[in-house]
């Protein structure tokens, strides 16, 4: 399913000494089966433009269309928010239920889905997040904190989503933690899901994604490959964002007249061009 920004704008609290411009003309479409990366600074409007994607929050201007249709005068609202699954910042503190496996079933069973389908749908996205059936009939706050985001984020794809989008998924977890769910989100997207993803981390999303749309101040200022986007070190600099360390490593290698390819921002490919280089130079040269 296509989604279709087109021209969105959404100020908080309009008309009163607390207005704020979160998001300000953003337009971006995004295809089927995209991994595509959100990022900016802190208050860019990242958290506030997603929200639109499955009619959470409304335009104050602007539209977003899924498959040509608005979203927010649709017929099907609750159907087309159902195929686009949202995860909020640090989802677990929205984990309620008695057992893991109640909590997760909770959306289908809330779209009147059988005792059945719901169970088979729940169990199908713990198998997926890798939460063993012996958590399933734990109360979800006997988990540690990476089972709870992974069982939080089951209960988004127990809705079976075309169109997966998080905010922030790895925010708070220990480097295992954070390993652990960006490889589900990986193999989600693997499987032929669309995803979108909020990261403060450059070298998550140069490692996972394959578009990038930078935010600075409401405002859409890039959309492109990583290769594309990662080459504007200083842009990315002045916005204050950190490049991945292996573009900052190339950019800086390139100052000092090495001969390197543009577009290189992960560490296995600057590690192949500086071998290529350096095996063409001779010993003793
Ligand atoms: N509920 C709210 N009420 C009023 N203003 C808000 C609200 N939520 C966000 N804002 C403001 O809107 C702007 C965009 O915020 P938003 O949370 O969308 O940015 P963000 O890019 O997600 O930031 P972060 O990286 O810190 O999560 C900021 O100026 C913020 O202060
Ligand atoms: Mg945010």
């Amino acid at each position: 399913m296509g989604i279709d920004v087109r021209h969105l704008s959404y100020t908080y609290n309009p008309g009163t000494p607390f207005e704020t411009k979160a998001v300000d003309d953003v337009s971006f479409e995004i295809r089927d089966g995209e991994f595509v990366g959100i990022i900016g600074h802190t208050g860019s409007g990242k958290s506030t433009l997603i929200q639109h994607l499955n009619a959470l929050i409304e335009p104050t201007s602007g539209s977003v269309l899924v498959d040509g249709e608005d979203i927010n005068f649709s017929k099907n609202k609750t159907s087309l928010r159902r195929r686009i699954g949202l995860v909020f910042q640090y989802p677990e503190y929205q984990l309620f239920e008695e057992t893991v496996l109640k909590d997760v079933s909770f959306g289908p069973k809330n779209i009147g889905k059988t005792e059945d389908e719901c169970l088979s749908a729940a169990r199908q996205a713990l198998q997926l997040v890798g939460l063993s059936e012996d958590s399933w009939e734990k109360s979800p706050f006997e988990l540690s904190g990476g089972q709870q985001r992974r069982a939080a984020l089951a209960g988004v794809l127990a809705m079976q989503p075309e169109v997966l989008i998080l905010d922030e998924p790895a925010a708070g977890l220990d480097p295992s933690g954070r390993k652990e769910i960006l490889n589900i989100i990986r193999r989600i997207h693997s499987y032929g899901t669309t995803v979108v993803m909020v990261s403060h981390s450059m070298d998550d999303v140069a490692r996972l994604c394959d578009r990038i749309i930078v935010m600075e101040k409401g405002k859409k200022v890039m959309d492109g490959t990583p290769a594309e986007v990662f080459s504007c070190v200083e842009e990315l600099e002045a916005m204050g964002l950190k490049p991945p360390s292996a573009a900052l490593l190339a950019k800086r290698l390139k100052q000092r007249g090495i001969d390197i390819n543009d577009g290189i921002y992960t560490l296995a490919d600057l590690a192949d061009e500086l071998k290529n280089r350096l095996g063409g130079i001779k010993k003793g040269a």
